[in-house]
């Protein structure tokens, strides 16, 4: 079975986590990135509610063909207790029905709602979500 890593990184916790992950696993690994490049300022003021109602932002298309891969191991970090908004962007661009596994990056390592909520999105959105799980980070 052909995976893929793919990760959004604000800070570059997340970009360690995924390429650690990557390497153990063998696979290839993509990083998505946001239409706008973000600050400390715009993370809180407009992600943080994006994220707690679990809305995407724009995110710069990937070269990579996604069909050509059967699982993907998806990692963005926690905001506001709720994946990034990257994350349900990521989401909308994978192949229906495929699996997932779900990585989420936390500085204070409680994000049960937030993994629960990730893995209720990726399922409506027609993904298979094979396992979900949280890393703690610094923060
Ligand atoms: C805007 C913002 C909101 C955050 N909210 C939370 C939070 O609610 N709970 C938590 O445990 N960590 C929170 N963190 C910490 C990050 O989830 C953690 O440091 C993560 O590893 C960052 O990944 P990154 O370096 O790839 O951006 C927040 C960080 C930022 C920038």
């Amino acid at each position: 079975m052909k995976s893929l890593v793919i990760y959004y990184s604000f800070k570059g916790h997340t970009k360690t986590e995924a390429e650690k992950i990557a390497l153990g696993i063998n696979s290839e690994i993509i990083e998505i990135k946001e239409v706008k490049k973000r600050g400390m300022f715009s993370a809180f003021l407009s992600g943080c509610p994006a994220a707690l109602k679990q809305k995407g932002s724009p995110i710069v298309a990937p070269e990579a063909d996604l069909t050509a891969y059967e699982r993907f191991i998806i990692c963005a970090p926690i905001w506001a207790g709720y994946a990034a908004p990257a994350f349900n962007s990521i989401l909308e661009i994978l192949p229906k029905g495929s699996e997932v596994e779900i990585v989420l990056c936390s500085g204070g390592g409680e994000s049960r709602k937030g993994l629960a909520g990730a893995t209720k999105k990726a399922e409506d959105l027609g993904l298979k979500v094979v396992s979900s799980k949280e890393i703690k980070t610094a923060v």
